[in-house]
């Protein structure tokens, strides 16, 4: 199967390239920004086409969730038109497509994991252009799933584990939000999943769905740093503060635990605890 990988430099697509030995009867074709702009449905199609592409995972978003407050156009063109494109272009050529969105189409008020059907409410422009990327793929009736994870980090860009590993180092001590509780996800298991996804079945839905996957467990922005810099041996106090008191363009939710069932019946996954993913990403970026 010929897979096209979207928004390929970015953490997932990254992730996506480091595992895709594992998957000898897949041929990956890997585009980026400047090369294929997948807000540029000629070129999408074109390109599609050219390479006979079989399945697209879409890794391409633009993801600056506190830029986006300011710029929701510039995040609609990208977060929801080109996932427009992507679904025609998928319907036209009959390709399977993966989508990724995310936690933040969910205002946070629930106390329990949030299922895949539960109405969803943004909080700010980001999961606001998130949603209504999903929206396209809802209607579909291509070969379309969406995929809702949480707090990705990666052995690659800038992610939250990348710079607390930094600042834990530079500082003495550090401020960390408590009261947002979530689950870390370490963008190797979700590469790993869109791939068995693929790997594992002929038609992954027949009209667009919705799944959830981020990895088990859940923490706070604090516990996840206290587990960041036990794991690495830095010695660095953290002080548990509340949301008030570090504000941001964005609102966050408070709450934003997913429910995996679904995804993993459907697809018979097994997905790890997050402490443990977190000691394999920690394992490559201090070797
Ligand atoms: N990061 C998180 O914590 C998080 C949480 C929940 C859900 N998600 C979702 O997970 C997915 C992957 O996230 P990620 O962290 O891997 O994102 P990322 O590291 O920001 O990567 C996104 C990639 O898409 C590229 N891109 C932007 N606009 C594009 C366009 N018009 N055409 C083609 N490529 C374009 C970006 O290029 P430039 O860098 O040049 O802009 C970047 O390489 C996204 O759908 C995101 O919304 C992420």
């Amino acid at each position: 199967m010929n897979i096209l990988i979207t928004g390929a430099n970015g953490q997932l697509g990254s992730e996506i390239r480091h595992v895709a030995a594992s998957y000898p009867t897949f041929d990956f074709v890997y585009v980026d920004l400047p090369e294929l702009d997948i807000t540029d449905e000629e070129a999408l199609s074109a390109f599609a086409r050219t390479n006979e592409i079989q399945a697209i995972v879409n890794c391409a978003a633009y993801t600056a969730v506190d830029k986006s407050e300011n710029e929701i156009d510039v995040a609609r063109k990208v977060n929801a038109d080109a996932v427009g494109n992507l679904v025609r272009v998928a319907e036209s050529l009959s390709l399977k497509l993966i989508h990724i969105s995310t936690d933040y189409v969910f205002d946070g008020s629930a106390h329990i994991p949030y299922n895949v059907n539960d109405p969803v409410s943004p909080l700010g422009a980001y999961g606001v252009t998130k949603r209504e990327g999903e929206e396209h793929i809802l209607k579909t009736s291509a070969d379309a799933i969406i995929i809702r994870t949480a707090w990705l980090y990666s052995a690659y860009g800038n992610n939250f584990v990348k710079t607390m590993l930094r600042l834990g180092c530079e500082r003495d001590t550090l401020n960390v939000i408590y009261d947002q509780i979530g689950s870390p996800t370490y963008a190797h298991d979700l590469a790993v999943a869109c791939l068995d996804i693929l790997a594992a079945v002929t038609v992954i839905s027949s009209g667009g769905k919705v799944y959830h996957y981020t990895n088990e467990g859940v923490a706070s922005w604090y516990d996840f740093t206290k587990a960041i810099l036990e794991k690495a041996g830095i010695e660095c106090r953290v002080n548990p503060i509340e949301t008030k008191d570090y504000p941001t363009p964005a609102k966050r939710p408070h709450y934003s635990v997913l429910n995996k069932i679904a995804i993993k019946e459907q697809f018979g996954l097994s997905i790890p605890y997050w402490r443990d993913s977190l000691d394999a990403c920690l394992k490559r970026l201090l070797a």
